[in-house]
């Protein structure tokens, strides 16, 4: 694929209608470029701020009608047709390549990379079927967590078993003959890597963040976690080889487990800027959308230089629960930015938005994040 820069007036294809998507078209728009969406419905978060939406499920007929509209297709979720993008993939640049999506879309695809790069993991194995699982269970040693090789995010497809006699109950509920039995880890801290890597195989990071998650879904965020120097540089070039491991090109991110002993494993990767990244809008010099940006238009990366320590929380649909939630409390921390988007329907566990607190320190950008979040929702407790 030429190698020449993509540039403002150029149209980019986002596959997907979510948040993130959302948040790179904007990002996108600013900086001068067009924005077409592919995904069904047509008021999604991305379609809302979009030039264009194509309302369908992209199929290789339809990416390739588009592709000559497109200077460059990325996607903004793993959960799509792979046969779509290698399609569309022959017309024009697909960012990252279909293959690091092929590898990144399935658990145990992205395992079988991890372990054969030589990065360390939570002990697992790929089996198909509940008495494979049950066996798997028997070798891993209980507890363990059994998770649907494709289809899974925020906690979903997953259960967790104390025995192997159990999995014959929660079979049903994974919905999924594929999956990844893993040994439960007993979790001092959960990490994550958001990370760059250009067209050129240049590479840039935001350094390591705490996450910490409710009901398996991230909850809050603070920059650069408290670890002792040579876990975060491990962390950092782990991140490092998954990106030149997979070619990715684009923002992308790697979720660590760290566990009692100061022992960091990967838990999974996403080849597209994640939750985790969203504090670097306000508190980088460059967010990871912007970066995105940059690295599927062939640009250099920017800077990814900290602006201030930040937290982020999440606002999911339980904030609603009690109605509308005061918002102009969001608004009275000087240092807060609200961000909403767009989705109309606030079920449990959907991400409808997140605020981002900057602080003098990461704890007290912590703590505001959630007492703002407290005070739009003071009956949801993290
Ligand atoms: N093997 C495990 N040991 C301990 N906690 C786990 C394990 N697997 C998942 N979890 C918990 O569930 C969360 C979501 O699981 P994850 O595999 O990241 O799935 P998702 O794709 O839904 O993000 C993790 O961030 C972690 O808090
Ligand atoms: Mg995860």
């Amino acid at each position: 694929m030429s190698a020449a820069p993509i540039l403002p007036g150029a149209a980019i294809g986002i596959l997907g209608g979510g948040q993130l998507g959302r948040m790179l078209a904007a990002a996108a728009r600013r900086s001068g470029y067009r924005v077409h969406v592919i995904a069904p419905g047509t008021a999604t978060p991305a379609g809302q701020v979009a030039d264009e939406v194509h309302d369908a499920e992209p199929s290789p007929e339809l990416l390739r009608g588009l592709a000559g509209e497109l200077s460059v297709l990325t996607y903004e979720f793993e959960n799509l047709s792979a046969a779509a993008v290698e399609a569309a993939a022959e017309h024009l640049p697909v960012r990252p390549s279909p293959h690091t999506l092929r590898t990144t879309q399935d658990r145990a695809r992205e395992k079988a990379f991890l372990r054969e790069q030589g990065l360390p993991t939570a002990p697992f194995e790929a089996v198909t079927g509940g008495e494979a699982a049950a066996a798997a269970v028997q070798r891993i040693g209980p507890p363990a967590v059994i998770k649907s090789a494709g289809l899974g995010y925020d906690g979903k497809g997953q259960a967790r078993v104390d025995s192997a006699d159990e999995v014959a109950a929660v079979w049903p509920s994974i919905g999924a003959e594929a999956v990844v039995v893993e040994a439960c880890i007993d979790l001092a801290m959960e990490v994550s890597v958001v990370a760059a890597r250009g067209v050129d195989g240049s590479f840039a990071h935001y350094g390591v963040t705490e996450n910490r998650h409710r009901d398996h879904i991230l909850d809050l965020s603070v920059s650069d976690a408290e670890l002792d120097p040579r876990t975060s540089e491990e962390a950092v070039a782990i991140a490092r080889a998954v990106g030149a491991g997979l070619d990715a090109v684009g923002t992308y991110c790697v979720e660590f487990f760290l566990d009692g002993s100061g022992r960091l494993m990967v838990n999974e990767v996403a080849p597209r800027p994640h939750n985790s990244g969203h504090l670097t809008i306000e508190g980088a010099a460059t967010s990871q959308f912007d970066q995105q940006l940059r690295a599927v238009c062939g640009l250099p990366l920017g800077s990814t230089r900290r602006l201030a320590p930040a937290a982020m929380v999440n606002l999911l649909g339980d904030v609603w629960d009690a109605g509308t939630p005061p918002w102009a409390e969001a608004f009275r921390d000087p240092a807060a930015t609200l961000h909403l988007y767009g989705k109309d329907a606030p079920r449990p566990g959907r991400k409808m938005g997140h605020i981002t607190v900057l602080g003098d320190d990461r704890q007290e950008a912590g703590r505001r994040a959630l007492e703002l979040r407290n005070r739009l929702a003071p009956h949801v407790v993290s």
